[in-house]
């Protein structure tokens, strides 16, 4: 735990810029990016396998600043969006209509003609969205998201594969799918999937390859395949948590994706939907110690980071690694301390009983590690609490402010 208690971490995650000067500077809490690390992760992608029809698309939904969205399009990667406002955001960071994939779940006509009318490719989960789909671009081209039967995740919330979900078509509903398609004239361009997210063992991977490889045999036009996301990263860093072996990932789908290639007798395109992979490791959230006290067993740290901030503790009882920066450094004897934020609700806790300087003051700063996908995306303005602002640390060391803090016009904006 030799981060604790000092202001200077391993990786210079900072780029040598004070991180209380930036807190002075652009409000607490305070989402701050590094740029060198976000671009290390998109060229891991680019590079998974050497196969060589293949693209990585990071699933926007993670994090949609379009700042760092501009430069994970710089590193040459494609986008998976979810929504007509993805779309937007998409567009607007400079993405073409080609490079997006659209996967919605349960949308409505007028989601569906937003991305039609931009020749976006659509994928479909349904037999029902296949109908509407059809209705609203006879004669077009369509993908289709299939249940792989598999399922993996960090928690049951975010298995999306395998009996338990609502995602996919079945495979057994093949013969209706080719139906509806030959019904509405559509040709099926690729097939999707996507079994859950944070793995951090490919088997369950590799293993779901099987399940959507043999239903692309079943289909002769198909232009892709997209095999989906979910690549974890360590989030328990100060515990020596190993990394995903992406190398060794690759190295196991490599041979599967040419086999299928020459099989299939034509260079179909693979692709994949990474999100948290891209932009979690890129991101401190870094907040301000506000009240220690002890109440019965528990020492606490109170602090300005609540759940409308940082969502994924009280949603899927999440772990960041937590940073205490004090302005001088202290011996720092350790012991279990329970951080909570300022939102009314006794469930807003961001670690229970966490090993954590026991001199944690008032005034400290408290960093909470990997906060870069599904941070800011999810979070809100619970409480009447402003989102923070949102800074990225160049690979110069400069910092850019890349969003604004909400304002109190902005709570009252819509209101009629
Ligand atoms: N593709 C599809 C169709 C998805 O639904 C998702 C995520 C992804 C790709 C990207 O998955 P990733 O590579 O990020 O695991 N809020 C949760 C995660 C929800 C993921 C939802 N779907 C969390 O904070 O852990």
């Amino acid at each position: 735990h030799s981060l604790h208690g000092s202001y200077t971490t391993e990786t210079n995650f900072y780029g040598g810029n004070d991180v209380f000067d930036l807190i002075e500077q652009y409000g607490s809490p305070l989402y701050i990016y590094n740029e060198n690390i976000l671009r290390t992760r998109c060229r891991e992608m680019k590079h998974l396998v050497s196969y060589e029809n293949f693209v990585p698309h990071y699933s926007i939904k993670a994090n949609t600043n379009i700042h760092l969205l501009k430069i994970v399009h710089e590193e040459g990667l494609h986008a998976d969006v979810m929504s007509p406002g993805e779309i937007y955001l998409a567009l607007e960071s400079g993405f073409s209509p080609e490079e997006l994939f659209f996967i919605p779940n349960n949308v409505v006509a007028e989601d569906m003609l937003y991305a039609i009318d931009r020749n976006i490719m659509t994928s479909v989960d349904s037999l029902d969205q296949l109908e509407l789909y059809g209705q609203l671009n006879p004669g077009g081209k369509v993908a289709i998201r299939f249940n792989p039967g598999v399922g993996a995740g960090h928690h049951e919330k975010v298995v999306t594969g395998g009996k338990k979900t609502k995602f996919g078509v079945n495979p057994e509903y093949i013969p209706e799918v080719k139906r509806l398609l030959e019904t509405y004239n559509l040709t099926l361009a690729g097939i999707n999937q996507h079994i859950g997210s944070l793995f951090m063992d490919g088997a369950p991977y590799i293993e779901s390859l099987g399940s959507i490889l043999s239903i692309a045999k079943q289909f002769d036009d198909l232009e892709f395949i997209d095999l989906g996301g979910g690549f974890g990263i360590p989030y328990h860093k100060q515990d020596g948590e190993a990394r995903l072996n992406i190398k060794a990932l690759g190295e196991a789908l490599d041979p599967v994706l040419s086999s299928f290639a020459k099989e299939y007798g034509k260079n179909v395109q693979f692709q994949i939907e990474p999100g948290r992979y891209i932009p979690c490791e890129s991101c401190a959230l870094v907040g301000t110690v506000t009240a220690t006290k002890t109440n019965a067993d528990h020492d606490y740290v109170g602090c300005d980071i609540g759940f409308n901030v940082l969502q994924r503790p009280i949603m899927y009882d999440s772990h960041h690694d937590i940073e205490i920066y004090s302005r001088e450094l202290k011996e720092a004897p350790l012991g279990p301390l329970t951080v909570v934020g300022n939102i009314c609700e006794s469930g807003d806790i961001l670690a229970k009983d966490r090993m954590l300087p026991l001199t944690t003051v008032r005034g400290d700063l408290i960093a909470l590690m990997d906060a870069g996908a599904y941070g800011y995306s999810m979070a809100s303005c619970y409480n009447q609490r402003f989102r923070p602002a949102e800074i990225l640390i160049g690979l110069d060391g400069k910092v850019r402010q890349i969003r604004k803090r909400d304002t109190l016009e902005d709570l009252i904006r819509n209101m009629l």
